[in-house]
């Protein structure tokens, strides 16, 4: 049997790297992940280990501290890639909490990428965010669209962290090829219900909002406005099924393992198509059977009113396609919200 090879998954005990795992795993690769827990729970590699019937190593350290990390790259032989999920991700609290933001999602990606260097590492996917084209001049946006000053510290460290990953391939001497994915919005969790978004207090995203809305952790869902140039009035983006998503990264790692790509690569990861708040709201009740209460109220800040993404670079270079749906992606976040519940983890 062709030996396993070996991929580091930074950040892979969260939302989006714990079913990176599954699928890594799953195609054949031997994920290793390295996680502080700073933003999720040792819970999620039992989730993965009961998907998977298998535990996989995990290091409980932070990406940011250059000593700590390194004894991974020491004691890990033939790391063959990175996949980067490690930051934090909360837009609100970087506004009043600027340098925790460039302190982690900045500085772990030079430490990684000095280790990258010195231990001969590559290959790096790297989690970007379609936060970066602010609030677009053209729908659907493609990778060409121009990025646009970031409205939040958050934001800003995604586009640094483009600029550092530019320079590097710019620079000719860097070893690392990289590819960028620019998430839209990862909704949902996976089809067995042991792994899934586990927000660590009050959420600030839609879906696990609503599903803790409807689970009666929180007694009403606030709509943002329903006052935008939108059909329905309500802001519009493009929710992409987390495992879809976590797919991609198995494809962007082919790609640099086949030596196709260049230095630096940037790929839109969404669905291609838009949904409104009112939407998602209508789907989740119309695929659960459960009544959501919610009311609507005033627009959120720095809100978006219209975003959704052209996949077709990806689905050309990476052979991306989504498979699940908008109602795969809500069934699934509240079955997952349900076995919460059935043990008491607390979210
Ligand atoms: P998450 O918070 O669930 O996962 C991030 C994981 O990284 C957590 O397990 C956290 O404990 C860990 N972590 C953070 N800083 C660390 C450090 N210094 N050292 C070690 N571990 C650290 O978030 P997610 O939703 O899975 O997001 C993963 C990545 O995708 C992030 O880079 C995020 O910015 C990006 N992204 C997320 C979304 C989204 O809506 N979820 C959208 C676009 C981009
Ligand atoms: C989705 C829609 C809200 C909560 C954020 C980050 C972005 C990226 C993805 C990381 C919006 C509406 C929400 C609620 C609501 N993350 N909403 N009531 O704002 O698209 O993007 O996550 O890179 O950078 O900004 O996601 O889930 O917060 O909101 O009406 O209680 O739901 O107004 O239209 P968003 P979201």
């Amino acid at each position: 049997m062709e030996e396993r090879k070996k991929i580091l998954v930074t950040g892979g005990a969260g939302y989006i790297g714990s079913h990176a795992v599954v699928e890594l795993y799953q195609a054949g690769f031997e994920p290793v992940i390295v996680d502080n827990f700073v933003n999720s729970q040792e819970s999620a590699l039992d989730g993965v280990a009961a998907i998977l019937e298998k535990k996989i190593a995990c290091y409980r350290l932070d990406c940011a501290d250059y000593n700590a990390f390194r004894q991974v790259f020491e004691q890990e032989k033939n790391i063959e890639g990175v996949i980067h999920f490690a930051a934090y991700k909360a837009v609100g609290e970087s506004v009043t909490e600027p340098l925790k933001y460039y302190h982690n999602n900045v500085g772990s990606l030079v430490v990684l990428l000095q280790l990258m260097e010195e231990y001969r590492i590559p290959n790096l996917v790297f989690s970007s965010s379609c936060t970066v084209y602010g609030i677009p001049d053209q729908l659907p946006v493609t990778e060409a669209t121009p990025v646009k000053k970031a409205a939040s510290p958050y934001g800003n460290t995604k586009q640094i962290c483009e600029d550092i990953l530019s320079d590097l391939a710019k620079s000719g001497t860097g070893s690392i090829s990289t590819i960028a994915l620019r998430y839209f919005n990862p909704v949902g969790a996976h089809i067995s219900a042991r792994i899934g978004e586990l927000p660590l207090g009050v959420p600030n995203n839609l879906v696990p909002f609503i599903t803790q809305t409807a689970a009666g952790i929180r007694e009403k869902l606030t709509v943002f406005g329903n006052d935008y140039d939108t059909p329905d009035g309500s802001n519009i983006r493009d929710y992409v099924h987390v495992v879809d998503l976590a797919k991609a990264h198995v494809k962007a790692l082919d790609r640099l393992m086949s030596g196709a790509n260049q230095p630096l690569e940037i790929y839109n990861i969404g669905t291609g198509q838009g949904s409104s708040v009112l939407e998602v709201i209508e789907t989740f009740e119309r695929v659960t059977g459960q009544k959501l209460n919610y009311i609507i109220g005033n627009r959120r800040e720095g809100d978006v009113p219209e975003i959704y993404a052209s996949v077709t670079k990806a689905t050309e270079e990476l052979g991306f396609k989504t498979e699940l749906s908008l109602e795969d992606a809500l069934k699934s976040a509240w079955n997952w919200q349900c076995q919460l519940q059935k043990n008491q983890l607390t979210a």
